[in-house]
């Protein structure tokens, strides 16, 4: 489904993707993992064509994205959950779901409100009134509205009380039983394991290794050499 080979880009004069090559296949949860500032959100950027490629492919069902602007790799059926959650502020959480949804699919008002009921109790409430794990549901829902074929979840988790954080790895769960299509950064790298089927480390904009669940599993250095874990 997504497809990225030998991938570079930075910002202005500086490089910081040194030829990152990645997939994930339909249905599968793939993660990319590695300490911060090694250019995970850089790579994400760059696929949805938020920053350009100065070398390398992406393609999205055999077809090249690389150099589109990002609202159409959005429509293409790429959805992302952005570091930070970047709800906009002065919408009600209800104008911030219709804003960018999209159809044909599964995904509408009903079933993120199923997915996340405290989105449907906090509808009429301005977005900067939310709690942080509410403003994450709604950027989780926000994404999933434009019924992308892959997701994209930028720590999804981060900064989030331990009960909010399970409310969403739950959600997690429930996207890959659907068979959703999932590429997931976070920090959390025991449930990843679980949740996962390959992961990519990611080391200052290259990609170091890569394997499965088992084969990470079975290598606990990695995660202290890479991770700090
Ligand atoms: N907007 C930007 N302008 C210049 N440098 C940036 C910008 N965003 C990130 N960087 C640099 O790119 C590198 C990779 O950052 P990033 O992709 O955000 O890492 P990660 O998501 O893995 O934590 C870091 O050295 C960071 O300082
Ligand atoms: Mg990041």
């Amino acid at each position: 489904m997504l497809d990225v080979r030998d991938l570079e880009s930075g910002y202005g004069n500086s490089r910081v993707l040194f030829g990152i090559s990645l997939s994930v296949a339909r249905g599968e949860v793939v993660t990319m993992l590695g300490r911060n500032g090694m250019g995970k959100t850089t790579t994400i950027h760059t696929l949805l064509g938020i920053i350009q490629p100065t070398a390398g492919s992406i393609l999205f069902d055999g077809k090249s994205i690389a150099g589109l602007q990002p609202f159409r790799i959005c429509r293409l059926g790429i959805g992302l959950v952005p570091e930070g959650r970047r709800i906009t502020p002065n919408l009600t959480v209800e104008e911030n779901l219709v804003a960018t949804a999209r159809g044909p699919g599964p995904w509408n008002l009903d079933e993120a409100y199923r997915l996340f009921p405290r989105l449907h109790e906090r509808r009429r409430s301005m977005g900067a009134q939310l709690s942080g794990g509410e403003q994450q549901m709604l950027a989780i829902s926000r994404a999933l509205l434009t019924n992308p074929r892959l997701l994209i979840l930028d720590e999804a988790t981060e900064g989030l009380a331990p009960l909010i954080r399970e409310e969403i790895w739950r959600c997690i769960w429930e996207l890959k039983k659907k068979g959703q299509s999932i590429l997931i950064i976070d920090k959390n790298v025991d449930t990843l394991l679980q949740i996962a089927d390959r992961h990519y480390i990611i080391e200052k904009g290259r990609v170091t290794w890569q394997g499965t669940s088992e084969e990470l599993q079975s290598h606990p250095e990695l995660s202290q050499r890479h991770l700090g874990i």
